[in-house]
């Protein structure tokens, strides 16, 4: 059969408070008690308040695990599924970045399907529909509220798992920029590129469609024009406001579409150097786009037209002004080098080959509108320090 499908969590409320609805949703699951998954400077701070106040309205009750405190590894997975398993919770509230809402889908899926959560590397493993998920994302990023793929690093192979299943998908989430207003410069910069790296991956991907594409342009527009004013101005809830909602359209555009090159190099960077997704994505983005345009010179000129730019008259000359677009909006929001935090020529000698090995393993690489060798990814490592 031809034709597309896209896959959307069936209910997103966006706007302002929409974090208040948590309590009448978690409700609609005909649950009394959830299991809320956060990080514990959300917890400790009280911004958790946002959830588990409209819950406590609601005379629905709840059980905090607030560990995740950095991007899911298998021991949250594991200490998260325990817990939930003594709370007796029928439906699982995650609050917090894009690594409390993927723990809290392996959760959901490892409390209905048997084995262990390595099991189920790669796409549509499991046989049953995890617990129901109400995601409340905190930052305009990672798009995790509304995508069927979570990201679990093995921690005994060094190996970020891309876990894809329609079953994962949240059964509802709340995306409320109110939230990410006052969020630090850094974590504006690394969850605000990475928001865009989706929405540009997915439109120039093999996998894009009619759908998909619309998502992604909008998206694209939305974080290049107002990312860099909301990382200027922290306070500003209107740029705030359009970078979130860029942020959800980039991750349904990526859920569905796929994203490529960046991200399947991205993650063997994450696993092995332990930097942050959307700080490896920032390193990489320039590099890889420059060596992907020729792949479809077309596409990447509608990327920078979406960005605001001119049409050249050419399209390889517009796709070119995008790409030296996204490397001054990276440059702009000061997000620090590979080199800066650490990973030299030395210390990536020893694990280029196994990182370009795990990075065309994962399938992303595939997606991309030029395909790269394995040389060819080792060398694009290279020039991105
Ligand atoms: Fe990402």
């Amino acid at each position: 059969m031809s034709g597309y499908v896209l896959r959307v969590p069936p209910t997103i409320h966006y706007g302002e408070k929409a974090s208040s609805l948590a309590g009448a949703v978690a409700k609609r699951f005909g649950t009394s008690k959830v299991f809320i998954i956060t990080d514990n400077f959300l917890a400790s701070s009280g911004a958790i308040k946002a959830v588990t106040g409209p819950l406590e309205e609601a005379g629905v009750s709840f059980e905090i695990f607030s560990e995740v405190n950095q991007e899911p590894t298998l021991a949250h997975v594991t200490e998260g599924l325990a817990r939930l398993k003594q709370s007796g919770a029928g439906a699982i509230v995650a609050c917090g970045g894009g690594s409390p809402i993927d723990v809290a889908k392996a959760v959901s899926a490892m409390a209905v399907n048997p084995g262990r959560i390595q099991d189920y590397m790669g796409a549509d493993k499991f046989e049953k529909d995890g617990l129901p998920v109400i995601a409340v994302p905190t930052t305009a990023g990672t798009g995790s509220e509304a995508t069927a793929v979570t990201i679990i690093t093995d921690t005994e192979r060094d190996v970020k798992m891309l876990i894809s299943s329609p079953r994962i998908m949240p059964r509802a989430a709340l995306v409320d920029p109110l939230l990410t207003l006052g969020m630090p410069k850094g974590l504006t910069a690394a969850t605000g590129l990475d928001a865009l790296t989706h929405a540009i991956e997915a439109y120039v991907s093999r996998r894009a469609q009619p759908m998909t594409d619309l998502l992604a342009l909008n998206a694209i527009g939305l974080i290049a024009k107002n990312l860099p004013l909301a990382w200027a101005e922290p306070n500003n809830t209107e740029a705030r406001g359009h970078t979130m909602l860029g942020a959800l359209q980039a991750g349904i555009a990526f859920s569905n579409a796929s994203v490529a090159l960046v991200h399947g190099m991205s993650r063997p960077v994450g696993a092995l150097f332990h930097i942050a997704h959307g700080v490896s994505n920032a390193a990489l983005l320039g590099v890889v786009m420059d060596f992907s345009l020729s792949g479809n010179y077309e596409r990447y000129a509608e990327v920078a037209l979406a960005m605001g730019l001119p049409d050249l008259g050419e399209a390889r000359r517009t796709a070119e002004s995008g790409a030296a677009r996204v490397r001054e909006i990276i440059r702009q929001l000061e997000v620090p080098s590979l080199t800066q935090l650490g990973v030299t020529r030395e210390k990536l000698a020893p694990v280029a080959d196994k990182m370009a090995e795990d990075a065309l393993a994962s399938g992303s690489p595939a997606n991309n509108p030029r395909l790269a060798s394995k040389a060819e990814i080792i060398d694009l490592y290279y020039q991105a320090l």
